[in-house]
């Protein structure tokens, strides 16, 4: 079957938040309110590389999942979630290797609200989160807002990829550390962890008695040369303190279905997280989120293996075109995610130039680095999950930008 990445498809004026609210990198400050960074840009042509979704149409299965549901037009209560919950392990053990029991999920209204939720359930406010930063920017958001304290764990670059630092692990442990957040793969930078990289966190959660979260929303989109490992599996040590967020909304291209699963097998862990979803009145789903992320999981292998290679095409694309673009710049190498990151230290711009340069001169929304943490502070997030000739005209237009630097 041919699944068609190049379409061009209008997303203007259609609720994407990606395409129509272009203040790109809006930054989450905790409590406060979320501001508007300067990665916005509200030119009418602009490009959005911001977001984590893609430009792409989902599976044709679940595309005809939801039309049979339109066509029936009766949206009544969602029932049971067991089929669900067993097309989601069915996936994992299809893919992954890793046969969860499909009793081990609660279903959850996206990853970032069950953070949240597990939060609630398992700690108090005040306690310690540790991320390994540069880090997805929302775990800080869900963290603060649930007064909880961030943890940055900043993360070292080594021959051009990020490595844990276990040191700095242990050196920002208080009596308050409660939780230990690993993004496996990883976001920003694309790393995909290595057993015995998994194995030294998840040991150390266990000698210090932490809950550890393995959100592997990404695990689908690793491309060849890597192999994303469940934590579950690489550590099955660490079992009864895991709880690992998976999801179908970043593989398919379902982000606006907020759907996604808490696997835990530990039984009072579980309850204690389902019984926060109940006092949320989390109890029931919705149908079309379900409808659509059960279909992706039963259906949707041959258009994800049809999609890896056109973004590892992407990814290879950008890398080699941004390097020449943008002079001093360096992709780092992404063994998984459509994000590129990028190191514009070598450039000698000052963050306000070449924002400027990036949102106003080429008109691309762009995720700032620094919202990313400790470690991000002269990186700039770009989704490349766009058919080829918009991600050519965004270079195109990266190139005048900085042709002055050539
Ligand atoms: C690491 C990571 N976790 C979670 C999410 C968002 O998950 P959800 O939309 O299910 O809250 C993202 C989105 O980009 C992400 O990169």
């Amino acid at each position: 079957m041919k699944f068609d990445f190049d379409r061009v498809i209008d997303l203007r004026n259609t609720h994407s938040a990606k395409w129509d609210r272009m203040e790109a990198g809006t930054v989450w400050r905790g409590k406060e309110a979320p501001v508007k960074s300067t990665g916005s840009t509200e030119a009418l042509d602009a490009i959005p590389m911001w977001v984590a979704d893609m430009d792409f149409n989902v599976p044709p299965p679940v595309t005809a999942a939801l039309q049979a549901e339109v066509d029936r037009s009766v949206f009544g209560y969602y029932d049971t979630n067991q089929s669900w919950r067993e097309a989601a392990c069915a996936w994992l053990e299809r893919r992954h290797g890793w046969s969860p029991d499909p009793d081990w999920l609660s279903t959850t209204p996206g990853v970032v609200s069950a953070i949240g939720l597990i939060l609630q359930a398992l700690s108090e406010p005040g306690d310690e989160v540790m991320v390994f930063s540069p880090a997805y920017h929302a775990f800080r958001y869900i963290i603060e807002a649930n007064d909880r304290v961030l943890r940055n764990v900043p993360m070292i670059v080594e021959q051009g990829r990020s490595r844990i630092d276990m040191q700095a692990l242990a050196d920002m442990l208080t009596p308050r550390g409660k939780v230990v957040i690993l993004c496996s793969p990883h976001n920003p930078g694309g790393r995909v962890w290595e057993v015995d990289e998994i194995r030294a966190v998840a040991e150390f959660c266990r000698e210090n008695d932490l809950y550890l979260i393995s959100d592997e929303i990404h695990c689908d989109l690793v491309y060849p040369e890597a192999r994303h490992v469940p934590t579950a599996l690489a550590a099955p040590g660490v079992m009864d303190r895991l709880i690992t967020c998976v999801s179908a909304t970043k593989s398919f291209n379902l982000a606006g279905a907020h759907v996604s699963a808490a696997v835990i097998s530990n039984p009072e862990i579980k309850k204690k997280v389902d019984a926060r979803m109940g006092a949320s009145g989390l109890m029931s789903q919705n149908r079309f989120g379900m409808i659509a992320t059960e279909a992706a999981w039963r259906g949707g292998d041959a258009w994800l293996d049809a999609l890896i290679p056109y973004l590892q095409a992407n990814r290879d694309h950008f890398a080699s075109r941004i390097a020449r673009a943008v002079p001093g710049s360096r992709a780092m190498h992404l063994e998984a995610t459509y994000l590129g990151w990028v190191d514009f230290t070598g450039t000698g711009l000052e963050m306000e130039d070449y924002m400027e340069r990036i949102t106003q001169r080429a008109r691309i929304g762009v995720s700032p680095g620094p919202q990313f943490g400790t470690g991000g502070e002269k990186w700039m997030r770009f989704n490349f999950a766009m058919r080829r000739a918009l991600l050519d005209e965004a270079l195109d237009r990266l190139e005048t930008a900085f042709s002055d630097l050539g």
